[in-house]
């Protein structure tokens, strides 16, 4: 690999010291979480207001509760160049999914600011709101309300205390009321651009710096419900049963040999059942009842459209032959999305102008800039991470590659502002 150019406008200790300060807001004993609507996440996004101002933008919450950060441009009549992520992490996730996207957004703004340099158009830096599955069962909140995607029924989603997606919006300051027309419509920005980890192992095997992401995984959500009957462990003969966790069983089964059929055909599938809540939920009752969440993910629409009716048919008969009801209902959509080509050149183009090495790649997983890519011109650029290793506390990057990252970021603006 060639070494990149020097950019000294970027300040790569003030970068990195950034991940490691919104790092220590995690939950005591279990690293690295912050959930979204939770306190923890509230203070810091504190944090993150005040780091916004020291890079000179002006900050504001929008309706979705996205915290916004914005630099003016020459031109008042411009569209804006955007670029962020998300803070918010899974359960036991990293330091630097989604995190990086927001911070390296920030370094960008921090450059301009020290140098003086007002770009033609208005640059904006963006924290979405729970990019991750909130406890509401949604994800992409406040990217999908940009694009007026957040409906009635996913406001109306309630958590395990009852409250309502709608009421979390507005105990975080959004007005969820807002929300039915789209913040960000068609055409309302100049460009998106996005950096992530790439949360797999492709650049770290190729040793390549910089991916470039060519398209984005749809994804659909399913609540799988399973009803039987609780009963005592001890006296409850095993024919009379009507177990809920041995159905669950059936359709894990079920789901994964469905999608693992799909492995030599023309399309990405993976499809998992990650989340579930059993009651009782004591070692010594019959599970009466059974939640899960059912995501599937595929480049294909068709494969999206037919792959939870086709598993539950396959699996419905045997399921109810256990004297269990099943349902399955759908919590939320988004079609599997294209970058837009002259972004991808674009940069290609920063990343090679700096002398990085770099390939063009799919993403399998899900992020904010499906969304924002219905308001403009979409694209992401990924850097390395560990062994490929996300969504987990080993989740690692070094400051060399987030500085790499952050340099063709940078660039990306420059050359978006200049085109
Ligand atoms: C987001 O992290 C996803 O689930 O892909
Ligand atoms: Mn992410
Ligand atoms: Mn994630
Ligand atoms: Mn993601």
């Amino acid at each position: 690999m060639k070494t990149a150019k020097t950019m000294p406008a970027l300040n790569p200790t003030r970068l990195w010291d950034r991940v490691d300060a919104l790092a220590q807001y995690t939950v005591p004993g279990q690293p690295w979480t912050r959930r979204a609507f939770s306190d923890l996440f509230l203070q810091g996004r504190a944090w993150l207001r005040a780091e916004f101002e020291a890079a000179g933008l002006t900050v504001h919450l929008d309706a979705a509760g996205n915290l916004v950060g914005r630099r003016e441009g020459r031109n008042p009549g411009a569209k804006p160049i955007v670029t962020g992520s998300h803070c918010d992490t899974v359960m036991s996730g990293g330091r630097f999914d989604g995190i990086i996207g927001v911070l390296a957004g920030i370094e960008v703004a921090h450059a301009l600011h020290e140098q003086g340099i007002t770009l033609e158009h208005p640059f904006e830096v963006i924290d979405f709101l729970s990019e991750e599955p909130s406890d509401y069962g949604i994800s992409c909140v406040g990217s999908r309300a940009l694009a007026g995607l957040l409906d009635d029924a996913m406001l109306n989603e309630r958590d395990q205390a009852g409250e309502t997606l709608a009421t979390g919006i507005a105990r975080i300051g959004g007005k969820p009321g807002a929300l039915s027309m789209p913040l960000r419509p068609a055409g309302s920005t100049a460009a998106f651009v996005e950096l992530h980890i790439e949360q797999g192992p492709v650049l770290e095997t190729n040793n390549l710096p910089i991916g470039i992401a060519t398209n984005i995984v749809g994804i659909r959500r399913f609540k799988v419900v399973v009803d039987g009957q609780p009963d005592h462990a001890g006296t409850t003969p095993m024919d009379i049963r009507r177990d809920a966790l041995v159905g669950a069983a059936r359709i894990i089964e079920a789901v994964n040999g469905h999608a693992r059929r799909m492995l030599d055909g023309p399309h990405y599938v993976v499809a998992t059942i990650g989340h579930l809540l059993l009651t009782p939920n004591a070692s010594n009752a019959v599970p009466g009842h059974v939640e899960m969440m059912l995501e599937v993910r595929s480049d294909s629409p068709a494969v999206l459209e037919t792959f939870a009716e086709d598993v539950m048919s396959e699996v419905r008969a045997s399921v109810e032959s256990l004297g269990l009801q099943l349902a399955c209902t759908q919590l939320s959509n988004s079609l599997p999305t294209d970058c837009t080509p002259f972004m991808v050149d674009l940069i290609e183009g920063a990343a090679r102008a700096l002398g990085y090495a770099s390939m063009r790649m799919p993403s399998g997983a899900g992020h904010d800039a499906v969304y924002l890519a219905k308001s403009g011109p979409m694209g992401m650029i990924f850097i390395p991470c560990l062994k490929g290793r996300s969504h987990c506390p080993e989740e690692w990057i070094e400051p060399q590659q987030l500085l790499d990252g952050t340099r063709v970021l940078y660039e990306t603006v420059m050359a978006l502002d200049r085109s």
